[in-house]
């Protein structure tokens, strides 16, 4: 096994999202360890321009490689993914990168009623990225797209009076939900931090809509990445499960967010870049 195997996996997002993707990841590779970045002082990304989001991400991406020598790196945010992956992609050319994207070919195979609802920052939707998936699948279902503005970072502040609202707001003008022809049967959560909105969220559409979020997949494709870069850890290492948390805003945040949502109790280390 090469050595590499015992470096860690990056993993980074706009803030406290991407722990929805952790969790998945922790599930997928029990053995690996991993360094998770909130970008939380520069939270929320999902209304800034691909500038922006090209040296955000660069700068985490750089610091991961330099710090902790990481063997692959997960952007767990669509919003990132979206305006900045090319470009992580040309930078390491030899780092596996996995992204995350919202999830619409499930979807089209989930939906039965063939309206899909997709709820995401307002730049994943008008991003180049996503406009050429929606492209590819327009004549194989209806999706009703819900930019949201606001959402994520009601999630990142746990403001849950804020959190009610926008879902109440998004979820009305997305049109009706059920199972019933002409409804929105399937929803998909386009930003990795609306997972943690679901009860919110289901006081909208009710339970009978199916939700789809990103983070499973993205741990089998991480999976797959190991394997072919054989980089994959076949042993249960002493430091096996360790995560390091580090976050560019409120540290105590995104260790209650870590506690209450994955039950780790771990540091969360302060960041600066
Ligand atoms: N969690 C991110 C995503 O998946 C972005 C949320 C934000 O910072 O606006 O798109």
């Amino acid at each position: 096994m090469p050595i590499e195997s015992m470096h860690p996996i990056g993993v980074f997002d706009s803030g406290l999202g991407g722990l929805s993707v952790l969790r998945a990841l922790r599930a997928e590779l029990p053995n690996e360890r991993f360094v998770y970045v909130a970008d939380s002082g520069h939270a929320p990304y999902g209304e800034r321009d691909d500038e922006y989001l090209i040296h955000r991400s660069g700068t985490i991406s750089r610091w991961l490689q330099h710090h902790h020598q990481i063997k692959a790196l997960v952007v767990a945010c669509n919003t990132a993914t979206a305006a900045a992956i090319h470009v992580l992609r040309a930078e390491h050319p030899a780092l596996p990168i996995i992204g995350i994207e919202p999830a619409l070919k499930p979807a089209v195979a989930k939906s039965k009623t063939g309206v899909i609802g997709v709820m995401a920052t307002p730049s994943t939707l008008k991003s180049e990225k996503f406009q050429r998936l929606l492209a590819s699948l327009q004549d194989q279902a209806r999706f009703v797209l819900q930019p949201c503005p606001g959402l994520a970072l009601a999630i990142e502040q746990f403001d849950a009076i804020k959190t009610g609202a926008a879902c109440a707001t998004f979820t009305r003008a997305m049109g009706t939900f059920g199972i019933q022809t002409g409804d929105i049967d399937t929803l998909v959560l386009g930003c990795t931090h609306y997972p943690f909105a679901e009860a919110s969220l289901r006081s909208g559409t009710g339970h009978e809509v199916h939700y789809l979020e990103g983070g499973a997949p993205v741990a089998r494709q991480t999976r797959r990445l190991l394997v072919k870069a054989n980089t994959l850890l076949t042993i249960e290492p002493s430091n096996s499960g360790r995560i390091d948390f580090h976050s560019t805003g409120d540290s105590r945040t995104l260790a209650l967010a870590a506690e209450r949502w994955l039950g780790i109790a771990d540091t969360v280390h302060d960041l600066e870049i």
